[in-house]
């Protein structure tokens, strides 16, 4: 197999357009322990590491995915990116948004199923790192989205984008990783009665003991935890997920890492309870199906 060498760095952050900002602002600050850099009338801003945001809240309407921001190495990568998805026929709007989204220059455009994407060089860097309140974060590691179709859309972000297939789940499911390596930066999910939107997103603390005061902090502040501590099949990482205004969150540690040289088959995976978590490998199913386990990792719309 051939790799691209125009290839997406990492998963920069992720944008959701919010009903109730102060209940969202809440929720990233207390239970997932971001800080605000930024808060107006209509955006918030927050980060966990050097970056200016991982997540960013604009107000809306209706609640939903406002974009998944993908970070690319420079501006002369972004200018071959908007050639590559332009000849594809995909339709790119260009801009600099560094007042208003703190992004130097940008790619906007959508995937197959309608889900709104950027790619962008640069994001402006704080000068001092966060001080959490008790969880140390080391990245914003992945997002899932739903999707259609698994075909057009392996074929977009991987033919375009430049990921690389990690692991297949069932029918239903595919991750794919950025050249920073983490086993997901994306999943990709055809989750029952959605086409698009905001299926979870995932933050990783640098280990178990991070992992667990998080845990203690989201029970006490009476945050639904929606699956407990467990360790993913397929990158391997151990966390849990719990459920804000905004959707589902995750925190988890001990991911695989891909090397950028790695030669690595994809596997295909079965959507069993032992995938989403090893621990559960010899217990009885009791009836849980492909559809039940990836709503119960997330799913909302
Ligand atoms: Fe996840």
């Amino acid at each position: 197999m051939s790799w691209q060498t125009l290839r997406a760095d990492r998963l920069g952050y992720v944008a959701l357009k919010v009903t109730d900002m102060d209940q969202s602002v809440a929720f990233w600050t207390d239970a997932v322990q971001l800080e605000v850099t930024e808060r107006r009338d209509d955006k918030t801003f927050l980060r966990g590491g050097m970056q200016h945001h991982w997540i960013a809240l604009h107000q809306a309407e209706e609640s939903g995915l406002a974009r998944i921001g993908i970070e690319v190495a420079d501006r002369e990568t972004l200018a071959r990116f908007e050639h590559e998805l332009t000849g594809a026929g995909v339709t790119v709007e260009n801009g600099q948004a560094l007042k208003e989204d703190h992004i130097v220059e940008y790619l906007r455009f959508e995937d197959p199923s309608g889900n709104p994407l950027e790619l962008y060089a640069d994001m402006v860097s704080m000068a001092t790192p966060p001080r959490p309140i008790s969880v140390n974060l080391l990245e914003i590691q992945h997002a899932v989205v739903n999707i259609e179709h698994l075909g057009n859309t392996e074929e977009f972000y991987c033919g375009l984008l430049g990921m690389r297939v990690s692991d297949y789940i069932g029918k239903m499911m595919f991750f794919a990783h950025f050249r920073n390596g983490w086993h997901h930066g994306m999943g990709f999910a055809m989750t029952p009665g959605q086409t698009s939107g905001f299926h979870h997103v995932c933050f990783q603390p640098p280990d178990l003991d991070n992992v667990m005061r998080a845990r203690a902090r989201v029970k006490k502040l009476g945050y639904e935890i929606t699956l407990d501590l467990l360790r993913h099949g397929p990158s391997g990482s151990v966390g849990f997920y719990f459920v804000g205004p905004d959707g589902v969150a995750e925190m988890s540690y001990g991911a695989r890492l891909f090397g950028e040289e790695e030669l690595f088959n994809p596997r295909q995976l079965s959507m069993s309870p032992a995938t989403i978590d090893v621990w559960q490998t010899g217990l009885d199913d009791e009836g849980a199906s492909a559809a039940d386990g990836l709503k119960s990792l997330g799913g909302n719309s």
